[in-house]
Order: structure tokens, then C-alpha cells, then sequence
């Protein structure tokens, strides 16, 4: 029987990639859709958002750091406990990267955190990315890769993405992914990477009040039916938790190669302590 978000127990659940900040992005646009949005996510259950804008995409102007803690603050005196905004950013895979990583004060880390959230281009993992991920771990920043599976080349072929896992890297997957928001593709490829296990968080990645909105409820039940309720929940309470507080992240598994290739259902996980 399907599980419902009802089951779950799902308050307090963390998000680590919404576009909440308004104006700053394609996010929200107004203060007022910034606090829509924030009563949508408080009402499924969220706590805590991170606020993730844009980074070096080539597109947005990269919001100046003082630009994120002045937005953040006007959000929060309006949110009045709501829920709680904490800074961050998606970070486009960039020759900017590398001139940010070192600085322990940058902007690209989650909450100041040792981990910073990385976002591929759509349709290719850059070449020589494993380079890419050694530096940024060796700089002491853990990249949790963004919505691996809209990436088409990861959809085509998942052991990129646990080659990255087993160098280091972490796989953040997109609820819109889980509830097919995005179509046929990335669903099927979220629903691999989680029968592998190879999923450590779930997040809005939400835009919108009125689409790509801020919910996880439907993308965790979708995701329990799938790898089992404790792993589902792990990726929107526990996991998430350990990130914004810079600790190790708890509910991590061995991934399931069979799985992952499509030749059998993952049947049984396990977790370890960093
Ligand atoms: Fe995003």
C-alpha cells in the first residue's frame, strides 16, 4: 500500500535548495511571493529553508553576499518564526569556483557549512569533473551535486554519478523529480538512484507560489515507496540537519550497482555514522 505524507512524520523537515529570495534570481519575484512561498512550506512541514540563488550561471547576475544577508533579513522580520532562512547558493559548475573555494567567508557554502551545492549543466557532466571534485574536496568543501537526474548524461548513464559519490561528492535529487513535475526521465532516473541508495537529500528546488512550489510531503512518500520509509525520511530530516550544522552526514549507503543499472530492486539498506 502507498505510504501518505500523513505517515511520515515529517515536521521540521529541512530544505537545502529553494529559490526564496526575492529578486535576486528566477525565484521569487516579490517579498510577497517570498512569504507565500514560505507559508506554502511551513504548512507541508518545513522548517528551515536554505535559500539558494543562483550562482555563476552565466545567466543571473551573482548576488553580492551583502546583496543575500539584506534579503534575508527583510524576509525574516517578516516571517516572524515562521520558519527559518539560512544563506547559500547554487552553484554553477564555473571556472569561479575555484576562486571562491578557499575562501573559508565565501558565499558558495551552505550556511558557512563545509558543504556548497553544485549544479551541472542540463545536458553533459563537464569533462575532467573528478579533477573538479578533488579540488573542491581538498579545499574542504563536500559538493552536493544538484538534481543529478535531470542531468541527461547521469540519466543515460547513473555510474557517473556513483563514481562521483564514491569520490566524495553527495546527490541532492529535486521533489519535482519524484512526483514527475519534470516528465518521464528524471522520475525514472530518481527512482534509480534511490533504489541504489545513492540519494542523500530531497529538496524543493522551488521557484514559485504557483509553480515548482515549495513541497516535499509528496516527493518523500513517493521516495519511502521506493527505498523505505526511514531512508526517505533520513533525506529530509536527518540528513539535511547534519548539513546546516557543518556535521557528517548520517544516513549514507552502499550503493546498489545492480540497482542502479535497472537489473533489480534494491531490497535492503543500511546506514553508517560518519
Ligand atoms: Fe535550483
Amino acid at each position: 500500500m502507498a505510504v501518505t505524507p500523513e505517515q511520515l512524520n515529517l515536521r521540521g523537515m529541512v530544505d537545502i535548495h529553494c529559490h526564496i529570495l526575492p529578486g535576486v534570481d528566477d525565484g521569487a519575484l516579490t517579498l510577497e511571493e517570498s512569504l507565500a512561498m514560505c507559508e506554502l512550506a511551513a504548512a507541508d512541514g518545513i522548517g528551515t529553508i536554505v535559500a539558494t540563488p543562483h550562482m555563476f550561471d552565466g545567466v543571473h547576475q551573482t548576488p553580492e553576499k551583502s546583496l543575500i544577508q539584506a534579503r534575508m533579513a527583510e524576509l525574516r522580520q517578516r516571517l516572524n518564526g515562521l520558519l527559518e532562512i539560512l544563506p547559500g547558493g547554487e552553484v554553477r559548475y564555473s571556472y569561479e569556483i575555484f576562486q571562491e573555494a578557499p575562501d573559508p567567508q565565501t558565499k558558495i557554502r551552505l550556511n558557512g557549512t563545509s558543504y556548497m551545492l553544485l549544479e551541472f549543466p542540463f545536458q553533459a557532466v563537464p569533462p575532467n569533473i573528478e579533477m573538479t571534485i578533488f579540488q573542491i574536496l581538498n579545499a574542504g568543501i563536500t559538493p552536493v551535486i544538484a538534481h543529478p537526474e535531470r542531468n541527461k548524461r547521469i540519466q543515460e548513464k547513473p555510474e557517473v554519478l556513483a563514481d562521483l559519490v564514491e569520490r566524495g561528492a553527495l546527490a541532492q535529487l529535486d521533489a519535482g523529480s519524484l512526483t514527475k513535475s519534470f516528465g518521464p526521465e528524471p522520475y525514472l532516473s530518481a527512482k534509480r538512484i534511490v533504489e541504489a541508495g545513492l540519494a542523500h537529500f530531497i529538496a524543493t528546488d522551488a521557484h514559485h507560489q504557483d509553480r515548482r512550489r515549495p513541497n516535499l510531503s509528496s516527493a518523500v512518500a513517493v521516495a519511502a515507496d521506493i527505498g523505505g520509509i526511514e531512508y526517505a525520511r533520513a533525506m529530509v530530516l536527518a540528513n539535511p540537519t547534519a548539513l546546516i550544522q557543518d556535521r557528517g552526514i548520517p544516513y549514507q549507503l552502499e550503493c546498489d550497482m545492480d540497482a542502479l543499472r535497472g537489473k533489480r530492486r534494491k531490497k535492503s539498506w543500511f546506514q553508517f555514522w560518519k
